[in-house]
């Protein structure tokens, strides 16, 4: 179940948790959620086809949009976020930030963007950015920076860590959230399924790691019976070691085989993993970690073994999965003997997950597969976002898959 929205500055009239289909309140009604007017025949008359094929344009959208400016804009998360902020129908793109790329064509930055279709903002540099910000040109930052990155930034350039009414920070400089950041601010963990009440309330939201993010949808709804240390094993695909070039993920170094690398306790998601299993668990948890390179461009698979308190059969198992994610919008518990694959979430916000025990019940096989770049990074910024402004959740995300 999806807990109430705590605090929400929803627009009146709005649901607290619309379906994906239903226009929000301040859209014009031919403009469903997905930013997109409905198909001709099922809504407008003929007389309107022609405009209801037209894509939402910043124009058609909600009165109170969140003008949003994004640093990192040329990086895998940053394209990303871009992507699904230009389908988005309350979030308008008011800036790209680029060191390298300042001064260029928005729809250069953008390769996949169709620059007819809305009106593109302008390449800044970080100056600039900050220098857009005091016009009151955007009001909300999404940081899709490097880890450190962000925290660095935010020291040499203070106004933009305190001007932005919102900021989401994809990096791990902030996620572990207990201590007051830079300039003061407390960021909040955005994990939804996990801690969705702090949300609404937060100016300041820390976006989980991918790994992290398929760790913990994996494993909630069992964490009160784990009684000792998980391990973690997963595969990725190489954009979540992000653009800038390097040897290892280079086409000939990857093609045809996959690779464990830093496996044990060595990642930087093994404090994150422990914390967020801490917090749910009610105690700690040791977590071992083995990732692994695979040769695709985007998606993880993971899977999560762990030794439980009480023996718990295979359907009681499921039964509380189910029952932890139903009316979650974007985690799917797959059918008995049926295992989570990364192409069926490819491009999508939905992270699948499938549980099981062994060894007379002693022991949790749990599994989840996601998009690192949309369900581990840029979707559930939005996600976040939607959650942060008062909006429906699903507002704007993609549900389902591209599989081939
Ligand atoms: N990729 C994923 O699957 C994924 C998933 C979850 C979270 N994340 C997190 O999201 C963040 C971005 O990841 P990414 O994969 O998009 O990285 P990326 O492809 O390497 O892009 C990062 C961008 O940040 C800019 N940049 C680099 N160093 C900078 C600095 N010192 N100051 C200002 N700008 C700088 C670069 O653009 P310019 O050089 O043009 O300025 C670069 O394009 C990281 O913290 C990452 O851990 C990524």
């Amino acid at each position: 179940m999806i807990p109430p929205v705590a605090g929400a500055g929803i627009a009146a009239g709005a649901p607290a948790s619309a379906g994906a289909g239903s226009a929000p309140a301040g859209l014009p009604a031919t403009v469903a959620a997905d930013g997109l007017a409905p198909a001709a025949g099922l809504g407008p008359p003929a007389a309107a086809a022609a405009e209801s094929r037209r894509p939402a344009r910043a124009s058609d959208r909600a009165p109170q949009a969140a003008r949003i400016a994004v640093l990192g804009a040329s990086g895998y998360a940053g394209q990303e976020f871009a992507r699904l902020a230009l389908a988005h129908p309350g979030l308008q793109l008011a800036a790209l930030c680029s060191r390298e790329q300042a001064g260029r064509p928005a729809c250069e930055l953008l390769p996949g963007v169709d620059p007819r279709v809305d009106p593109l903002p302008p390449v800044l540099d970080p100056e600039a950015l900050e220098e857009r910000l005091a016009a009151g040109a955007f009001d909300t930052l999404v940081c899709c920076l490097p880890h450190g990155a962000w925290k660095q930034l935010a020291a040499e350039r203070p106004a933009l860590a305190d001007g932005p009414a919102r900021v989401v920070d994809l990096s791990s400089d902030f996620r572990d959230g207990r201590v007051p950041a830079a300039g003061g601010w407390d960021y909040v963990y955005g994990l939804p399924e996990a801690f969705r009440l702090e949300i609404p309330a937060a100016t300041r939201v820390a976006n989980p790691g991918c790994y992290p993010t398929a760790a913990a949808l994996a494993l909630l709804p069992a964490a009160e019976w784990i009684a000792g240390p998980v391990m973690v094993s997963a595969l990725s695909g190489v954009s979540g070691a992000g653009r800038a070039p390097q040897l290892r993920t280079s086409f000939v170094e990857l093609d045809g085989g996959a690779a464990l690398y830093r496996a044990g306790t060595e990642h930087a998601h093994v404090p994150e993993m422990e914390r967020t299993l801490a917090r749910l668990a009610g105690r700690p948890v040791p977590v071992g970690f083995a990732p692994q390179l695979a040769p695709m461009a985007r998606g993880i698979l993971l899977t999560a073994t762990a030794p439980l308190a009480r023996p718990v059969s295979p359907g009681e198992a499921r039964d509380a999965y189910l029952a932890r994610y139903e009316g979650e919008p974007f985690v799917r518990v797959l059918a008995a003997g049926t295992w989570p694959e990364t192409r069926a979430v490819r491009s999508s916000n939905r992270c699948d997950v499938a549980v099981t025990t062994l060894h007379g019940g002693t022991t949790l096989l749990a599994a989840a597969a996601l998009d690192n770049l949309v369900k581990g990074a840029a979707g559930q910024a939005v996600q976040n976002l939607n959650l942060m402004l008062g909006w429906p959740e699903e507002w704007g995300l993609p549900t389902h898959g591209t599989p081939w």
